[in-house]
């Protein structure tokens, strides 16, 4: 069996679906079941017996050891992270706490069970890191896409913990020979994603007829990936990387995000017209922008594809449409997700947010 951490978020609970749609092999998923976790994600799975689910916290080293010692995985994928740029700038302590401590912590514990292990299954164990591209920083607009070895230059509190993870785990394959492997992965979009994120964040205040919310004049770029490219790529770079290598992993495809939401209210405008008439265009707004907000990133995802031959399968226009089709059939979830504590998100992130005049 894999023991999965964070899989009752948005990429983990993907994975976890993905991959047991796909082989026979079990898995264990360790999630702390934080605002961002669901275990309606994983409502498929209930009564499969290859699933087994277990609350608990990474930064809880005895949990971890004795989940380690007694359903001995052969591998450790691990997802679970605070994950959201404008949640780490309010409150960027827990990111330090998960991101670093948790994974320092999982590492520690893996390399205690690992050294346990002998002949083939110490052979076979590995460690999967799931990161982002986020830890090389800010592109200008002709740089070239971030590579494996670009330098690390986060800027926001988020980007800075899963830099310091990734810092980590290298260390771990350099002095002790931990058998690691780090992915660096641009934004990722699809069925499950929370809806404090700008596509689906953008898909639920449109049909709310709520504003749609630009932050500053909404030309910075992101490399969107669907959800379940991501998840093939983390099964390839698990079955054939090579210890102690970062893999990039993106789309290519990079869009301005006011582009992006052009485009969803467009798919929206064709698949759920608006009941008064006219597009969701006129629902954007102009507000002010996050500070130390990253212009563009983009990756060069040409080392997965020469050296593991993945790469995307879903254009943007496929995945977006999908998504949006995902969104529209799953009310339920998206009402379900939208408690008490979301909406005291969506006071603090967005009432000190004055809207602007508009900028195009
Ligand atoms: P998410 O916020 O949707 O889910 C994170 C999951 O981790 C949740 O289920 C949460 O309950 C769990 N969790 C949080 N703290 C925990 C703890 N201390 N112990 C156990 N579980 C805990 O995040 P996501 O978007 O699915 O991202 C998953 C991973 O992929 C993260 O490591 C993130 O940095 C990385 N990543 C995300 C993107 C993206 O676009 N979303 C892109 C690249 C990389
Ligand atoms: P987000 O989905 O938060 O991902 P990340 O910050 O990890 O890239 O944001 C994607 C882009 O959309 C980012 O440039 C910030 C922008 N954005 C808005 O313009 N408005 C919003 O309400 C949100 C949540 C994000």
């Amino acid at each position: 069996m894999i023991l999965v951490t964070g899989g009752a978020g948005f990429i983990g609970s993907n994975f976890v679906l993905e991959w047991l749609a796909t082989g026979d092999e079990s898995v264990l998923n360790l999630d702390k079941l934080t605002y961002a976790g669901n275990l309606n994600n994983l409502a498929s799975l209930r009564g499969d017996g290859r699933h087994m689910f277990v609350q608990g916290d990474i930064c809880d080293r005895q949990l971890i050891d004795r989940l380690l010692n007694e359903h001995r995985p052969r591998a450790i994928v691990h997802f679970a992270a605070e994950s959201h740029v404008d949640r780490s700038i309010h409150g960027p302590a827990a990111f330090v706490q998960t991101n670093i401590n948790g994974t320092f912590n999982l590492l520690d514990a893996g390399r205690a069970y690992w050294s346990t292990l002998v002949g083939q299954a110490r052979d076979a164990f590995r460690f999967l890191h799931v990161s982002t591209d986020e830890v090389y920083g800010s592109l200008g607009p002709s740089d070239p896409p971030f590579s494996e070895t670009n330098p690390y230059q986060p800027n926001s509190p988020y980007s800075a913990s899963k830099a310091a993870s990734d810092h980590l785990v290298r260390a771990y394959y350099h002095t002790y020979g931990f058998p690691v492997l780090t992915t660096n992965c641009s934004n990722n979009y699809g069925p499950y994603h929370f809806p404090e994120k700008l596509i689906p964040l953008v898909i639920a205040n449109a049909r709310a007829g709520k504003p749609l919310p630009i932050y500053g004049d909404g030309q910075q770029i992101r490399d969107w990936l669907y959800v379940k490219d991501h998840c093939a790529a983390i099964r390839r770079v698990l079955s054939d990387g090579r210890f102690g290598e970062t893999y990039n992993v993106g789309g290519w495809n990079e869009k301005a995000n006011l582009d992006v939401v052009h485009a969803l209210c467009d798919i929206l405008d064709e698949m759920d017209p608006r009941p008064a008439g006219g597009s969701y265009r006129q629902q954007i707004t102009y507000v002010a922008d996050r500070p130390g907000h990253d212009r563009r990133y983009a990756i060069d995802a040409r080392k997965i594809e020469r050296e593991l031959n993945w790469k995307p399968l879903e254009t943007f226009e496929t995945g977006l449409r999908k998504t949006v089709q995902w969104y529209l059939d799953n009310d339920a979830w998206v009402r379900s997700v939208q408690s008490g504590d979301y909406m005291k998100w969506m006071e603090r992130n967005y009432s000190q947010r004055d809207n602007v005049e508009e900028q195009a």
